[in-house]
């Protein structure tokens, strides 16, 4: 993708935004909110490809994924008031429905157009579908599913931890969860078997932050492992959870998982990259 290219993407996508501002206070805030996590997953994304040696062009289309994928997100709020998949529509597949209707892409190579428009439908899923077996668009999903998690999870370990301590609110970002009711059992079984949390699984706050804990056994590239390590993810989100034997022994496998997974370099499929992006 060329500079131009992007560029173009970039003035589309601050215009669309402010479409949605309002001047409500809540409304404007959870719209902010969402374009303050698309610039930051654009900078996650840009230091995963970096650190994967990935060119130019191939940087420009990974960020190109990153400013796209959650356009949904600003007409879901705006028509629902909930960022709940559950509760509203499947904000991915919003992204692609505003991006066809408004004819984002029709300027750029058909190739990778349907590359964007497949990673960015399959960013917000439980797993990448099995059927998808083009190389380009797994790397691309899957850059983009990890720059992703890592904001999002970011976003609301400061969430959680204002909520604790300066009682700061913000219904949007509750998902309609409740608070307290202990780690539902399914939470539990996910976590000790080493999966990834269902979300119909999750009944509350505390197994919603186990299930972003969990991250840890889908995320695929080593150098998004290092960061979920270095800033210290696990440790703050084992943080706002109650002290018990259940959860000690649920963050004892989760950090010895993430570091194992680090020494073996992240996915070991090579991810449908070439040798040359194969995450190691
Ligand atoms: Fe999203």
């Amino acid at each position: 993708m060329d500079i131009e290219v992007l560029e173009g993407l970039f003035s589309w996508f601050s215009g669309y935004v402010e479409t949605f501002k309002t001047g409500d206070f809540d409304a404007d805030r959870n719209m902010i909110i969402k374009e303050d996590h698309t610039a930051r997953v654009r900078g996650e994304i840009r230091e995963i490809c970096l650190a994967l040696g990935l060119g130019d062009e191939d940087l420009r289309l990974a960020e190109a994924a990153a400013l796209l994928h959650d356009v949904g997100r600003f007409p879901q709020y705006a028509m629902y008031k909930t960022f709940s998949d559950r509760r509203s529509c499947d904000h991915a597949a919003l992204s692609v429905e505003v991006l066809r209707e408004e004819e984002v892409l029709d300027g750029i190579d058909p190739g990778e157009r349907e590359l964007l428009l497949r990673a960015i439908s399959y960013h917000n899923r439980a797993s990448l579908p099995e059927e998808e077996s083009d190389g380009r668009c797994l790397l691309f999903s899957r850059l983009l599913r990890d720059a992703d998690k890592l904001d999002v999870w970011a976003l609301l370990l400061d969430y959680y931890r204002r909520r604790e301590t300066e009682g700061y609110r913000n219904a949007a970002l509750e998902l309609d969860l409740s608070d307290g009711g202990g780690i539902s059992e399914e939470v539990y079984r996910d976590l000790i078997a080493g999966e990834i949390v269902k979300m119909k699984n999750v009944s509350s706050i505390d197994d919603f932050q186990l299930l972003l804990a969990s991250w840890i056994f889908d995320i695929n590239f080593r150098p998004a492992l290092v960061s979920v390590k270095d800033r210290g993810y696990l440790d703050t989100t084992r943080d706002l959870l109650p002290r018990s034997g259940e959860v000690d022994l649920i963050f004892e496998i989760l950090r010895s998982r993430l570091d194992e997974r680090i020494g073996a370099g992240g996915r070991r499929d090579g991810s449908g990259a070439s040798s040359l992006h194969r995450p190691s």
